[in-house]
């Protein structure tokens, strides 16, 4: 599959396996890039050393181009943006946060820049300022959210910028790959799919969560205080939203989640962590290989994108 996403990245397929704090290692990101897809290393909450492991280990089992996320909020991102423009790796994708004072920095290190964008003015904003790509990411998405759907950015974004446009939330599968790619997106990015991945090295209890959740199953904890996170309902988010609903205070709530991004797929605490999940679940059967999941997606998109020739 050629599009201008896979012209920028040099890859095979275009499909970027979304970074996942605490979830997606170079171990994930080396096997998505060998399997044709772009795999991204999540950098949020990890220090600079485990960072520049992360990319050796990917750099051990692939030799075809992988990305890096940058938490902009994390305290050490400084420290981050040094590691990714030292290795050199392939793109920085870039959220929560202002990304365009980096810009100049990873491009002079050969970085190419990818931010992460919740509506039209900062997709133009960042366009205008030399990104050479951008993420739409729809609150259908796991992790921190935005307020729009995939479709209404897909329809409101793509037509304002002239740079490929990667769409992510809520696609899982070779549809919604072809959905993308005909609202004109130039690839998409998934998180949740790999998540369930046998490479994933998160704990097999979330991942189990992943495969057995369906569509109803994620909820929304934050959203009265500005930082949305989507993931599987447990019981800690039972008591974070019976809390919410008392009107308990921002710190109180606080406590009830803090730490529980690493929790559940780390320790595998799957009712007092979170398992950060977007919301199409029921497609994910099974954990499947990323080779499996790309072929089989690239296979489907195809047989969508020659289905629809029929209405013209
Ligand atoms: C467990 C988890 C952790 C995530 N962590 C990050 C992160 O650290 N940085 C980031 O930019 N996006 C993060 N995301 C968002 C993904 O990169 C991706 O955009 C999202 O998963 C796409 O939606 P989907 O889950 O429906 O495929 C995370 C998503 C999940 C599921």
């Amino acid at each position: 599959m050629k599009t201008k996403l896979t012209e920028l990245l040099n890859i095979q397929y275009p499909i970027i396996q979304g970074a996942m704090a605490w979830v997606s290692d170079g171990k994930l990101a080396g096997a998505v890039s060998a399997a044709g897809g772009a795999g991204t290393i999540a950098a949020g909450g990890r220090s600079a050393q485990w960072l520049k492991e992360q990319i050796e280990v990917a750099r051990s089992i692939t030799d075809k181009p992988f990305g890096v996320n940058i938490m902009l909020m994390a305290d050490n991102c400084d420290e981050i943006v040094d590691v990714v423009c030292e290795a050199k790796v392939a793109y920085a994708t870039l959220g929560a946060g202002n990304p365009v004072p980096y810009f100049e920095k990873l491009h002079n290190a050969g970085v190419k820049v990818i931010p992460v964008i919740p509506n039209v003015k900062l997709a133009k904003r960042v366009a205008d300022k030399g990104a050479d790509a951008l993420i739409i990411e729809g609150m259908e998405a796991g992790g921190h959210i935005g307020k729009l759907t995939t479709m209404a950015l897909m329809t409101q974004v793509i037509p304002e910028v002239n740079i490929p446009v990667v769409v992510a939330g809520g696609i899982a599968e070779g549809r919604g790959l072809a959905a993308a790619l005909v609202m004109g997106a130039a690839g998409v990015q998934m998180g949740t799919r790999f998540y369930a991945s046998e490479e994933c090295s998160a704990h097999i209890n979330a991942k189990t969560r992943i495969v057995e959740a369906t569509d109803t199953d994620t909820v929304v904890t934050g959203a009265l205080h500005g930082h949305a996170v989507r993931g599987i309902q447990n019981q800690m988010t039972n008591k974070y939203l019976a809390l919410e609903k008392e009107g308990v205070s921002e710190g109180e709530l606080e406590k009830i989640v803090v730490g529980t991004s690493r929790k559940a797929p780390v320790e595998g605490d799957v009712e007092w962590g979170f398992v950060q999940a977007g919301q199409s679940l029921t497609v994910i059967k099974k954990i499947d290989t990323c080779d499996e999941i790309i072929t089989s997606i690239v296979e489907d998109a195809k047989k969508a994108l020659n289905g629809v020739q029929q209405y013209i």
